[in-house]
């Protein structure tokens, strides 16, 4: 059995679910792959709190629903998260606090520090991925350490784990997704009468939009997730700007009405042909693959030279299949 030391950066929805499902799954992942976790640090906004003999998983995840922060925890340390991991013994740290897309925050400077360590890291963040692929995979080969983020890219949906494991030597041609379900969601409401700003406003009643919705609706969330399948799995080494951004404020409910009634509807797409990638608002047949992701479905078509063309969607409301990816890498670093 192989004990693992974990850090969890961030006790939000996402690493709250990867607390319950390494409690739930703990007879599974001892059993099956011969690995125990152990949650020595955890961080929130309040700080950081270290306990070497681990905390008690379900303990945490109550202690945080009922309001209360990492502050009120003993064990708490006026350490920086950063001081907490790399003075602590650890195996990996789970980071899901917010992003940061300008700079990858606190979130791009514990990766590095942790990486150097050799302490393997798991995101379901995506900024340090965005700001700094190339940087911290380096990091991770010279330092033998794991370094995954399936998470990052339509949460539970394998998009990464498929190009990087199972499309060998295959020829990505082109490759185009739904990958916001936030604009899913305002286009339904434009349908159904309701103003852009309205529209925003029940993209956040259902819980479908970013604190700052304008990552969603100006197609920057999208061409995030495209940048890191690119840089990832077409080993494109492209920054942002090699991205055609579009996005969707321009949509009007006349617009979607007239599609509609000719068996069309629009979605944000992003894509990847001819060496060209974009983020846009297109039309397409409802009967299509990509017309039919809606929702809280995600979806990516995968067109290659010799593995044909695959589909895969996920449907995720919860962020649950978020955090058993972040589980699922976890376990692909460690288990034997
Ligand atoms: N939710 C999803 O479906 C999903 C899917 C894929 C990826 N992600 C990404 O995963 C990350 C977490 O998402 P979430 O939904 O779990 O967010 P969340 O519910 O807002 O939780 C964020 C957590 O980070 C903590 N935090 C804030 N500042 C911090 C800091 N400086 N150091 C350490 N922790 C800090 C917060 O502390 P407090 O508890 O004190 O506020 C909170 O516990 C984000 O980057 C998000 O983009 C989320």
């Amino acid at each position: 059995m192989k004990e693992i030391k974990a850090a969890m950066i961030g006790l939000g929805s996402v690493n709250k679910n990867l607390l319950r499902i390494l409690s739930d799954k703990a007879d599974i992942l001892s059993g099956k792959y011969g690995l125990s976790f152990k949650i020595v640090v955890v961080a929130d906004s309040s700080g950081v709190a270290v306990n070497e003999d681990g905390f008690d998983m379900l303990s945490l995840v109550d202690h945080k629903q009922n309001g209360n922060s990492v502050s009120g925890l003993a064990g708490y340390t006026h350490a920086s998260a950063c001081d907490a991991v790399t003075s602590t013994a650890l195996d990996i740290i789970f980071e899901a606090s917010p992003v940061d897309f300008e700079t990858g925050g606190e979130g791009l400077e514990l990766a590095r520090a942790a990486l150097s360590k050799g302490i393997s890291v798991v995101l379901a963040n995506k900024g340090p991925v965005v700001k700094a692929h190339s940087e911290l995979r380096s990091l991770a080969r010279e330092n033998g350490a794991g370094f995954k983020y399936s998470a990052t890219v339509c949460g539970g949906l394998p998009v990464l784990n498929i190009g990087e494991r199972d499309l060998i030597a295959g020829n990505i041609s082109k490759l185009s997704g739904v990958f916001n379900g936030t604009s899913n969601f305002i286009f339904d409401a434009l349908a159904n009468g309701m103003s852009f700003d309205d529209a925003i406003i029940e993209a956040q009643n259902v819980g479908a939009a970013e604190a700052d919705p304008s990552l969603d609706t100006g197609g920057w969330d999208a061409a995030f997730k495209l940048l890191i399948i690119a840089n990832s799995i077409l080993d494109a080494n492209i920054e942002l700007g090699d991205i055609d951004v579009e996005g969707i404020e321009d949509i009007t409910p006349e617009m979607l009405a007239a599609e509609s009634s000719a068996g069309n509807i629009i979605k944000l797409v992003a894509s990847f042909e001819d060496g060209n990638y974009s983020v846009k608002p297109a039309v397409v047949s409802k009967d299509t693959f990509l017309g039919s992701c809606s929702g809280w479905e995600m979806g990516i078509e995968i067109h290659s030279d010799i593995y044909g063309i695959s589909y895969h969607k996920l449907y995720e409301k919860e962020p649950v299949p978020t955090a058993a990816s972040m589980m699922r890498d976890a376990v692909n670093i460690f288990a034997d």
